[in-house]
């Protein structure tokens, strides 16, 4: 794993933006996996900001998002396909037609997961997929103890992430107890992976993320298992880490080519 740690959520978001940005640049008809939450917000942002001074174009993208709530339709404002749109989508050139989030409306939700999972495949796998980190430590909506071998399935929300995930609901009844998300396996098939994570209360998820054992109990930690991933954190969300100089001192002396 690749682990940047920076003072600030906003100077980690400006290296989650700056490695997003790098390989639009470098890759024609690239693949984005994407993500929700609070999380990511600020990249968003400075993905945003980026377009709008006409450094980056969004034209040549197709994006898969991680996952969505089971019965909130696409135009509930709820819906993390509204969130999408409000947050990055309607405010950048991306063509709406290679947009794609998983169907958490469908009548038929196995058929929806198989067919989502189809489309990733012909649109030639995810080149860079883009994660947060849940307390529990669940990638995506995949919670503690479900299979490490998934792929796009239908989840049953845990009660820690149905209260975590309450502040974007009038009250947690509201919060669906089901979800459609990408599964350990799909999300494990994406080339190069980036984990953002900021502040305490990610501290402990994060720890057992890096330093703890590959675990189903920590769907996070399968990440350890990848080629490819890189985790930007700031420093509340890295507070826990044993050997955190030592990931400094690895980043202060990369050769200019192993840098994201
Ligand atoms: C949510 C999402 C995840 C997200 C995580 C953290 O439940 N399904 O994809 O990464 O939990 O969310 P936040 O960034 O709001 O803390």
């Amino acid at each position: 794993m690749e682990i940047l740690i920076r003072d600030t959520p906003e100077a980690s978001a400006q290296v989650a933006a700056d490695v997003v940005s790098k390989i639009i640049r470098e890759r024609a008809n690239l693949v984005l996996g994407l993500a929700t939450g609070g999380t990511p917000l600020r990249m968003y942002q400075e993905l945003i900001r980026m377009h709008q001074a006409g450094k980056l174009s969004f034209q040549n993208c197709t994006t898969f998002n991680l996952d969505e709530y089971v019965g909130l339709p696409p135009e509930d404002e709820r819906s993390y396909n509204h969130y999408m749109r409000s947050n990055l989508f309607d405010r950048v050139d991306l063509d709406p037609a290679q947009t794609h989030l998983p169907d958490g409306d469908a009548p038929d939700l196995r058929e929806a997961c198989r067919d989502y999972e189809q489309k990733i495949k012909d649109a030639g796998g995810i080149d860079l997929q883009v994660l947060g980190i849940g307390a529990n430590g669940h990638i995506g909506f995949n919670e503690p103890t479900g299979s490490l071998a998934s792929r796009t399935w239908v989840k049953i929300l845990s009660e820690q992430t149905i209260r975590d995930n309450s502040v974007y609901f009038d009250n947690p009844e509201e919060v669906p107890r089901h979800v459609v998300t990408m599964g350990i396996s799909t999300i494990m098939e994406a080339r190069h992976c980036l984990l953002l994570a900021s502040g305490a209360k990610k501290a402990n998820a994060v720890r057992r993320m890096i330093e703890g054992a590959v675990s189903a109990s920590c769907p996070a930690s399968i990440l350890q298992m990848h080629p490819r991933v890189t985790v930007v954190l700031d420093e509340e969300a890295a507070y826990l880490l044993a050997v955190k100089e030592h990931y400094k001192w690895i980043e202060r002396n990369k050769l200019d080519w192993q840098r994201y």
